[in-house]
């Protein structure tokens, strides 16, 4: 277990499996329970999760640095899970530390580890909002005192995609957040896909309806592209996630994930 003091929140009910904490599990973290690893096992044993999730983490923080490296110092995260293992925050304000960042999730129990492992950090907050509704996410209190929308804004939405369905509209959803971006905002997205590997994907989009679980939508090339709208597909374009600008110690031109990769520029 963690040596992080005090992320649990008081009342937790440990035997309730968290998306965030099985993900955590998956990626070689510390943050879980048995329920999580539970729920991580079964998903490992249908996906190759351990080597989907390094991938997009390294992504993560690679596309964290090229936003930097472009002068963007506020950061807007959707689905953001734990705050640990090098996510955005720590990436950011290693590059540069007057980064801001909001991270955003609605599973209840992620808003509360989070607040505790973020407790004192000024730059950086987290919003427990569902990301479907993007006027309650940008008029959040914590959105609205650390994100300065007259000023270009990292905006992120990694390894969550699968968890909204059709009917929810996806596309509308990230259309209404392009339009409150200024120009020079980037939006990076990584999205579970059929296209590299759909017999997996297959398996997978099956044993979450066998399990009762919330069902996953992988999503082709196209329909990850139409996330991006009018924004301008920068280069190496849609890829798979350890395939988007390796940088000698992460990444790499040859190598495959079942996670889409795609970073673009607001004009
Ligand atoms: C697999 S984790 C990805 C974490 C992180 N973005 C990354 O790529 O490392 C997905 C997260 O999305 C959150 N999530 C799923 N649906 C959401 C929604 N409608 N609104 C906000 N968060 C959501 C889950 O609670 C979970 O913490």
């Amino acid at each position: 277990m963690s040596a992080t003091v005090n992320w649990i929140p008081e009342g937790l009910d440990r035997e309730v499996p968290s998306a965030a904490r099985a993900y955590d599990y998956i990626a070689g973290g510390t943050h879980h329970f048995e329920a999580d690893r539970k729920l991580g096992d079964q998903v490992l044993s249908v996906l190759p999760a351990r080597d989907m999730s390094r991938h997009n983490r390294q992504f993560l923080q690679r596309v964290v640095r090229f936003m930097v490296g472009r002068g963007i110092r506020q950061f807007l995260d959707l689905g953001s899970g734990l705050p640990v293992m090098g996510n955005v925050h720590e990436t950011a304000q290693q590059a540069a530390p007057e980064c801001r960042v909001v991270y955003v999730d609605n599973e209840r129990a992620t808003i509360g580890h989070s607040e505790l492992i973020l407790r004192g950090d000024e730059r950086t907050a987290m919003v427990g909002e569902d990301l479907r509704d993007p006027d309650a996410v940008l008029n959040a209190e914590a959105t609205r005192r650390l994100i300065d929308f007259s000023q270009p804004v990292g905006f992120l939405m990694l390894g969550v995609t699968q968890f909204l369905h059709d009917e929810d509209d996806p596309w509308a959803i990230t259309a209404a957040y392009r339009r409150a971006l200024p120009s020079g905002s980037c939006l990076a997205l990584s999205c579970f896909t059929w296209d590299n590997d759909p017999e997996t994907m297959r398996n997978t989009v099956e044993m979450f309806q066998r399990s009762g679980r919330t069902p996953i939508v992988p999503r082709t090339g196209e329909e990850v592209r139409r996330l991006l709208g009018d924004f301008e597909l920068l280069d190496p374009g849609l890829v798979f996630t350890p395939q988007w600008r390796p940088d000698g110690a992460s990444g790499a031109a040859e190598e495959r994930s079942n996670l889409y990769a795609a970073v673009a520029r607001k004009p």
